[in-house]
């Protein structure tokens, strides 16, 4: 048989890889708390919106409906396993900011919500509408504001999100986000672009240096 003939399966969410995020949210008099989501996805550029799917029995669900308001945490590979444990656990049973020794810090441009301080990146998002979809209530939101951590800028304030090492989620598993193999447009870029955006050229020079300072040391090659 080969490789390409396809093989109906059964029909399920198989869209795949999705992020998987860490949701904080605080109610008007209630503790900070922290969900993991994956039926997340950004669905407009101007103004910037995302929705995030939950079921109505996530604690998460009752605080937000109360706010409108939540943070998306993007998930580096030091926060995986607290970003799967706040998939596990319930806020109505524990705090779990204090369970993974995570620290709650007001967010950006909202009035009730917390961020996570350990987050590389935190979108404050503000909710819009709500939408019964039958399992998931979807929450459709526009981001307000954005924390980066500083350790993911350059010396020209240029955002590096390779330096997040961020996760995602395909089939029920957690994966490091790995090799680089291209860029928006690569398919039509220059051979020069290509290099450069690559990091090819850098690379090249850097072992040119090298030789030369080899050379001048008298190395023989
Ligand atoms: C990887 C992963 C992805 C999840 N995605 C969702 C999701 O998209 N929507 C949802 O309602 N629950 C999702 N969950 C389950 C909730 O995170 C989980 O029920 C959590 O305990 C709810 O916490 P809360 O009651 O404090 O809100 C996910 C769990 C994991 C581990």
């Amino acid at each position: 048989m080969g490789k390409y003939v396809k093989t109906e399966i059964g029909i399920s969410t198989l869209l795949n890889p999705v992020p998987v995020v860490m949701i904080s949210c605080a109610g008007k008099s209630t503790a900070p708390n922290i969900t993991t989501v994956a039926w997340a996805g950004t669905v407009n550029s101007e103004p910037p919106m995302v929705t995030v799917s939950l079921r109505k029995s996530r604690y998460s669900h009752e605080i937000i409906s109360e706010t409108g308001e939540f943070v998306i945490n993007l998930v580096g590979k030091s926060l995986a396993k607290a970003c799967d444990y706040c998939g596990v656990k319930s806020g109505r049973d524990e705090n779990k900011f204090e369970s993974c020794s995570l620290t709650p810090v007001k967010a950006l441009n909202l009035d009730y919500a917390y961020a996570i301080k350990e987050a590389p990146v935190s979108l404050s998002c503000k909710v819009k509408s709500v939408t019964e979809l039958g399992s998931h209530d979807m929450f459709l939101a526009e981001i307000v504001g954005i924390n980066a951590s500083s350790f993911l800028l350059d010396d020209d304030g240029k955002l590096c999100l390779d330096k997040a090492k961020l996760v995602g989620y395909s089939h029920g598993e957690y994966y490091l986000l790995g090799e680089k193999i291209g860029f928006f447009g690569y398919s039509v870029a220059s051979k020069e672009v290509f290099e450069n955006r690559m990091g090819y050229k850098k690379e090249r020079d850097k072992y040119k240096h090298l030789k030369e300072q080899n050379i001048k040391k008298g190395k023989k090659y």
